[in-house]
């Protein structure tokens, strides 16, 4: 049987033959923005899935790509979560750092973090509000720490983190006990961004991802709120489908 629930034309999905070449169209989205607009406040994330999109964006910001060259010299960067009371490697400010930012000429003073910032939807607000946000989607549909059942009227906030969470990063923490407590961008923060991109990639994130796309909006599935936004790009390296 069809749904009849229909996907908002407001979200555009776009399907990739491969985790590379999916990672490929994110990077190429993110250059293009800040090309267009050198002082582009970036929202992003960490996890597995953007691993592909930061080596890819490290390439094009080496002198090496000439023409692509990507310069992050006027842009800010918002990282979308972090633990609380973890050990630095393990934090999510040491991943961007190590993924990314040190790959690119983004100086210190322009990447933020919600862990080590007071006020931090003040300060988005004060460089100009995001205008891209990148994301990744959790397996029980969290988007950021934004867990089951979060407030959709939320700002950037601590939280507990569901044990299935805790379980799916356990691989992260070699062998340590994953945090229980985080500190992340509310859901009003993310649909403040005026351009959204939910990287989805592996089989294994289909399901909840339908969920998230083809049935009501629900706080039980925090990615459905993306509905609810007028400019979000859903990039996959699977089909999507809503026939239930
Ligand atoms: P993943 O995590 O990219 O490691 O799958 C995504 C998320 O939890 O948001």
């Amino acid at each position: 049987m069809e749904t009849t629930f229909k996907i908002p034309p407001s979200i555009k999905i776009e399907t990739f033959p491969s985790y590379e070449a999916l990672s490929q169209a994110v990077a190429g989205r993110v250059a293009a923005q800040i090309k267009a607009k050198p002082d582009s406040v970036l929202g992003l994330p960490t996890g597995n899935t953007p691993l592909g999109t930061y080596k890819e964006l490290s390439l094009l910001s080496k002198p090496e790509a000439k023409e692509n060259f990507v310069d992050w010299s006027k842009a800010r960067c918002f990282a979308l979560d972090d633990y609380i009371d973890v050990d630095e490697r393990f934090s999510f400010h040491a991943f961007l750092v190590d993924k990314i930012y040190r790959h690119t000429n983004l100086s210190g003073s322009q990447s933020f973090y919600p862990g080590l910032t007071d006020d931090y939807d003040h300060l988005i607000e004060e460089t100009g509000g995001l205008d891209l946000t990148l994301l990744g989607i959790g397996n029980n549909g969290h988007i950021a720490f934004n867990e089951p059942g979060t407030c959709p009227a939320s700002w950037t906030h601590c939280t507990w983190l569901d044990e299935s969470t805790r379980q799916a990063n356990k691989a992260a923490f070699e062998g340590n006990t994953p945090p229980t407590r985080a500190v992340t961008m509310g859901l009003a923060t993310i649909l403040s961004s005026r351009k959204i991109i939910l990287i989805v990639s592996g089989e294994k994130k289909k399901t909840i991802l339908e969920k998230a796309l083809c049935q009501p909006v629900s706080r039980d599935v925090p990615a459905s709120l993306l509905q609810m936004h007028q400019r979000v790009e859903v990039l996959t390296d699977f089909a999507v489908s809503c026939a239930v």
